[in-house]
């Protein structure tokens, strides 16, 4: 049963970035232009995001931006508008000579695209830029989507890393949470996504979809390890305000459906064993991986350590010389920049301080599960154990963390709360507030 204390409320969100969206303003734009003018730091790793905003239906729990009523003709508007962007942005001086080390299909469901319209997308793109030189290239796929030659496709098209979000093995649950496919659906886009024999797979779980209970998830941690991916994606269910479950429960005052997150965490704690049983390792707070020398997570760990990411399409998020930037979430804008205005189509922005850079970096990759003590000093010339000691010594203290001089690491107990243990780092002025 929830307790007061910690139950699942609408607005709790996991920390992708600091400092926190709702500081990023329209009126800094000018210094996200200065920085794509500027050419790169020649070792500064550059990633490219793509941002496919489309899905069959709108899953109860989900908080991206997402249309579900597109046509054809509405789909291809926005192709065109991306593929308009993708060749703004590789005449940019801040690519310089650097390919792009990584590259991310994210949405929204990538794999919502037809065959043909992926294939001419790519053939669109590929007059400007190539991923040939990348070192992980991720696809993100909903079950229900897949055919035999859409999977062939993907391949073709260079993807090395599909990732496939099952969520949750039962129908039931499926269904009550609003998602598009079933069971029956994963197992078939298994057997093609096998036969494709992409360099990496990863499948992505939810703990605390409503409906969950531990009969449930003890067989979708079973199903999970029969598929065996090369990765596994384990996301705490959290209700961030715009999701139909947040709306019914601060319009129509019901009480949260979704499970507190002691019952989460234990879900968690549970398949963290049976997957370490299973030959798996921890590899973050949400994911465990097969072999550490097969997977190396590109996005994550160039993203988490400073690299540039270009982000294209509606609303993505990016990050150049310092500088964050979010598009437009406005379809109509959004297309419009481009392709009557050809220019960029940014929203918003933030310049970070070197501090901020700094936090930023230590507490995405605290959620790693551990902490390079010399990476900061020769980056920041910072030792975050003597600029952080109170707060690493709390956390200590709960049993989150171990601290030695040259390396900080989580416990279990941390890897299970890895996002509770990070506002202490903000700024002061950063605490305590809305976070998007
Ligand atoms: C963009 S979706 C992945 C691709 C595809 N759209 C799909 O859902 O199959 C990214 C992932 O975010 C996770 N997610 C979405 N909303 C969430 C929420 N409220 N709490 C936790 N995880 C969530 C889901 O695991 C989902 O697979
Ligand atoms: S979880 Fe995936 S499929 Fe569901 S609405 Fe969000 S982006 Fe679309």
């Amino acid at each position: 049963m929830s307790t007061e204390s910690t139950k699942t409320e609408v607005g709790s969100y996991f920390i992708s970035n600091y400092p926190p969206f709702s500081k990023w303003k329209g009126d800094h734009l000018d210094a996200v232009h200065t920085a794509l003018q500027t050419p790169p730091a020649a070792e500064t790793p550059l990633g490219l995001y793509l941002h496919i905003p489309f899905c069959r239906k709108r899953c109860k729990f989900c908080y991206f931006k997402v249309f579900t009523d597109q046509n054809a003709k509405d789909i291809e508007a926005y192709v065109s508008a991306l593929c308009r962007e993708i060749e703004l942005v590789s005449k940019l001086p801040v690519m310089g000579e650097r390919p792009f080390r990584f590259v991310y299909f994210g949405g929204g469901t990538p794999s919502f695209l037809s065959s043909r319209q992926l294939t001419s997308l790519v053939d669109r793109l590929r007059a400007n830029i190539n991923w040939d030189k990348a070192e992980e290239v991720t696809f993100e796929c909903e079950p229900g989507t897949l055919q035999e030659n859409k999977v062939k496709t993907l391949k073709e098209l260079g993807v090395t890393r599909l990732s496939l979000g099952i969520e949750n093995f039962t129908d039931s649950v499926l269904e009550e949470n609003g998602r598009a496919h079933l069971s029956k659906e994963v197992y078939k886009a298994w057997d093609w996504i096998k036969g494709a024999d992409f360099d990496n797979v990863n499948i992505d779980l939810i703990s605390g979809m409503v409906g969950e209970t531990w009969d449930n998830w003890k067989y979708n941690i079973s199903e999970a390890i029969k598929l065996s991916p090369e990765s596994i994606t384990i996301y705490q269910m959290e209700l961030p305000f715009n999701t139909v479950y947040s709306k019914d429960i601060l319009g129509n005052k019901i009480e949260t459906p979704v499970a507190d997150w002691e019952t989460k965490r234990s879900w968690l704690n549970y398949a963290y064993d049976e997957f370490l049983g299973a030959g798996y390792k921890i590899s973050s707070a949400y994911t465990v991986v097969k072999d550490n020398n097969k997977v190396n997570f590109s996005y994550r760990d160039n993203l988490w350590s400073g690299s540039d990411l270009l982000a294209t399409g509606i609303a993505s998020f990016g990050h150049v010389g310092g500088v964050h930037y979010q598009n437009k979430a406005d379809m109509k804008q959004y297309q419009t920049d481009l392709t009557e205005h050809g220019k960029l189509p940014l929203g918003r922005a933030y310049v970070s301080t070197p501090h901020q850079l700094l936090v930023r970096e230590m507490i995405l990759q605290l959620k790693r599960g551990y902490l390079d003590v010399g990476y900061f000093k020769k980056k920041f010339d910072v030792d975050i154990t003597q600029q952080w000691k109170s707060e690493f010594k709390q956390h200590q203290d709960d049993g989150m963390l171990t601290v030695t001089p040259d390396r900080i690491e989580l416990t279990r107990q941390g890897f299970l709360n890895a996002d509770a243990l990070l506002p202490p780092f903000f700024e002061a002025e950063n605490q305590g507030i809305r976070y998007t």
